[in-house]
């Protein structure tokens, strides 16, 4: 519930608001000579912070940042963050792009108690939440629950293919360990191999774990659970307003338990969940959706990947709703329970251990802090769909290594001719 000022890096632009009025009645932004970026050189979808403070500053403003967690806020950082994505540097909008690209401004947008609504980035998030029809005290634009449950589940991922989705998880997965170049974190590993049920893992662990077990049930804790599979050449199945804001609920509350309400552990948070979400919502594999089975609302989703012989517990999270409804413990006994009953899976890896706040948990649950974990957990096959997963894309992994190696030998040999010629 702290609330502390925080200096932002966007010196001198709301000086420039003032004494050069560029803000159009239109909307539109014409950028003061002053700090206008001459090359803006952002990603689309990439957050980087500005540095306008190379530039002298001729004036500064602290903007108080709140640091409660709102519905109403979150909502204010998703309208942003969308425009993020919408506005590409090839446009002639790519003035918007390079604010929309800038977390501190969004951080400040969003969160912000005092930020004057005629400063810039009052005015692009007024122009963001207009878009998203989030206008009005209580930022739901008078929708009713129905049509509000809509938008949140609205999915605005991009269509990102398979092959672009597998070499995007590669690097979270370990790839550098496995395939040689360095080595990473130990893993949390549970050979499921000697198990012929769920019930037989079970039976090995403390009798506090089999109680919370018993207790994390659909039926017992409201919830329900819905598999869906990250599909190449579509939007990803959580790439929507619910699923961000699972995601942010869960980084600010480890942040806040590892250190504090401090402001400087919510914005971290919030820059983390922002990188997490973007990160999540362009790799491979799947996920499962928790929602309340009263509300019909997200409240967690896991994000699962199979790759050789290995089931991997990829990322979790949930809102504070469901940390107490023992989504986290289901997620990981229903992936072992699929483990066992898989034939093809021979270990589950829960992923890097000592790096957060669950590590200790798994290893009550059975998992093993190992360090050369890739000769236990057999990554070295190949990414494990169900049928059909990847409809547009039906042409598979060997056959365009294969039209690469092609292409690249006729170009050698167009080379070789060229030479002679
Ligand atoms: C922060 O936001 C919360 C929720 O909107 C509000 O109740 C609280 O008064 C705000 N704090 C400050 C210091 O403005
Ligand atoms: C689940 O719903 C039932 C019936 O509405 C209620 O009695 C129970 O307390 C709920 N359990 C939880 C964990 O919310």
């Amino acid at each position: 519930m702290s609330s502390e000022s925080m200096l932002l890096a966007f010196y001198g632009l709301c000086l420039a608001i003032h004494a050069g009025g560029f803000v159009l009645p239109s909307g539109s932004i014409v950028a003061a000579p002053s700090f206008a970026p001459t090359t803006p050189t952002t990603r689309p979808g990439s957050l980087r912070p500005l540095r306008l403070a190379d530039e002298p500053p001729p004036e500064s403003i602290a903007v108080t940042i709140n640091t409660t967690l709102t519905e109403a806020n979150t909502r204010r950082l998703f309208a942003w963050i969308k425009c993020a994505f919408e506005y590409d540097e090839s446009e002639k909008n790519d003035v918007y792009a390079y604010y929309y690209n800038n977390i501190e401004l969004a951080i400040a947008a969003a969160f912000g108690n005092n930020l004057p609504r005629d400063s810039l980035p009052g005015k692009l998030l007024e122009m963001a939440l207009k878009k998203e029809g989030l206008e009005g005290e209580d930022q739901c634009g008078g929708r009713s629950d129905g049509e509000n449950l809509e938008w949140e589940d609205r999915l605005i991922g991009d269509p990102i293919g398979r092959r672009d989705r597998e070499s995007a998880s590669l690097g979270a997965m370990g790839a550098a360990q496995w395939s040689g170049r360095w080595m990473t974190r130990p893993h949390s590993l549970l050979n499921v191999k000697s198990f012929n049920s769920v019930d037989d893992w079970i039976r090995t662990l403390p009798r506090g774990c089999k109680r919370t077990l018993k207790k994390a049930t659909p039926g017992d804790q409201n919830f329900t659970v819905i598999a869906k599979p990250i599909r190449g050449g579509h939007a990803a199945p959580h790439s929507s307003y619910a699923h961000f804001r699972c995601v942010v609920q869960h980084e600010v509350r480890l942040l806040s338990n590892m250190y504090g309400p401090t402001t400087n552990a919510f914005v971290n948070a919030l820059a983390e969940a922002i990188s997490r979400y973007i990160g999540t919502t362009r790799m491979a594999g799947s996920v499962r959706e928790y929602r309340d089975s009263d509300t019909g609302r997200v409240i967690g989703f896991a994000h699962e990947v199979a790759k050789g012989r290995t089931m991997r517990g990829q990322w979790f999270y949930c809102d504070d709703d469901a940390a107490t409804r023992y989504v986290w413990f289901h997620s990981v006994s229903d992936l072992v329970r699929r483990a066992i009953e898989d034939d093809r899976i021979d270990v589950v890896d829960l992923g890097p251990s000592g790096s957060d706040a669950f590590t200790e948990l798994k290893t009550k649950y059975g998992f093993e802090s190992v360090v050369d974990w890739p000769s236990s957990a057999d990554y070295s096959g190949d990414f494990i769909y169900e049928e059909c997963q990847n409809e547009l894309e039906t042409m598979g992994d060997d056959m365009i290594r294969m039209i690469e190696a092609l292409t690249k030998r006729q170009a050698a040999r167009d080379a070789t001719r060229d030479d002679k010629d």
